[in-house]
């Protein structure tokens, strides 16, 4: 990777990196966000699934909401713009726990959390990375391989992202998924939402919108509306295409090597050892 093009791309904040679409002064106002109590946080680490989340969540809501796009994703006009918002606020994050801002905690906000493998979850960062100009050149699969276990990556450290939520698995607002049971049964983990947002939407709704759901459906509204970079959770891309990738579980067995997978098993374990992941 060339350092200088990382330099132009990406600047730390609080020991965690992040794009220069995330501006520092925004960064640093969060702190003072004024949360509302009906907000709803879509929360991830990024190529975790947050758009498929994102795109079940608004289809369970009769009313009005509005998906934003990620509260640290601008400049510090963002927070006017979301203080501006007549509707609920369905937003997005991938900031670590200890960098949300206060107000959420304090009001309760209900959040959920959702998780993927971590090896899928490199592996596709690793494309999204290769394919996307506004994050720093990566040359090799190895290459990006390290810099994901030091977490040399935007947001960090996956293990410290999914540790600072996983202490909170206990608190009543934060509800935790998996990316791999929403492939295995979308209509139970969506029934589990509603449950959770206190939605009532019955089976058939669920069974229709799951449907809607589908990678392939999602990837083929995409591509419909693929000029419209205001539709996009992750405002790194307006090329929604970047997005919509494979949608597969255990794609990492096509790229990690029998010693990457040594090495990261002994990483995981260490990390992750008072975790109950
Ligand atoms: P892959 O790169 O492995 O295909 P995020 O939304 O957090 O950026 O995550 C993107 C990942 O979620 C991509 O993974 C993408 O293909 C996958 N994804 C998006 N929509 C999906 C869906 N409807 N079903 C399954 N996977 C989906």
């Amino acid at each position: 990777m060339s350092n200088s093009r990382e330099a132009e791309l990406i600047h730390m904040f609080k020991g965690i990196p992040f794009t220069i679409r995330s501006s520092p002064e925004l960064l640093k106002s969060l702190d003072t966000f004024d949360a509302r109590e009906d907000d709803v946080l879509l929360v991830s680490y990024p190529k975790s699934g947050t758009h498929w989340l994102a795109g079940v969540i608004t289809k369970l809501y009769s009313a009005q909401v509005t998906l934003t796009s990620p509260i640290e994703f601008g400049d510090i006009s963002k927070l006017e713009e979301l203080n501006k918002l007549s509707s609920k606020r369905i937003i997005p994050t991938h900031l670590d726990y200890n960098m949300l801002p206060p107000n959420f905690k304090n009001k309760k906000c209900k959040m959920i959390y959702i998780s993927r493998n971590p090896k899928d979850t490199a592996v596709s960062m690793y494309h999204y990375y290769r394919d996307n100009p506004n994050l720093p050149t990566i040359d090799t699969w190895t290459d990006f391989f390290d810099l994901f276990l030091k977490g040399d990556v935007v947001c960090g450290s996956w293990f410290d992202h999914f540790l600072s939520w996983e202490e909170h698995e206990n608190d009543q607002n934060i509800l935790f998924l998996f990316y791999e049971d929403m492939k295995k049964d979308l209509p139970k983990v969506v029934k589990e939402i509603t449950l959770f947002l206190g939605l009532n939407v019955n089976d058939n709704d669920i069974q229709g919108i799951c449907k809607k759901s589908s990678f392939s459906e999602m990837k083929s509204d995409t591509e419909k509306e693929n000029s419209d970079p205001s539709h996009t959770v992750c405002a790194l891309t307006s090329n929604r295409k970047l997005i919509f990738r494979k949608g597969a579980v255990g794609d990492w067995k096509n790229h990690f090597t029998p010693k990457q997978n040594r090495r990261f098993e002994e990483i995981f374990n260490e990390k992750m050892k008072l975790s109950k992941m």
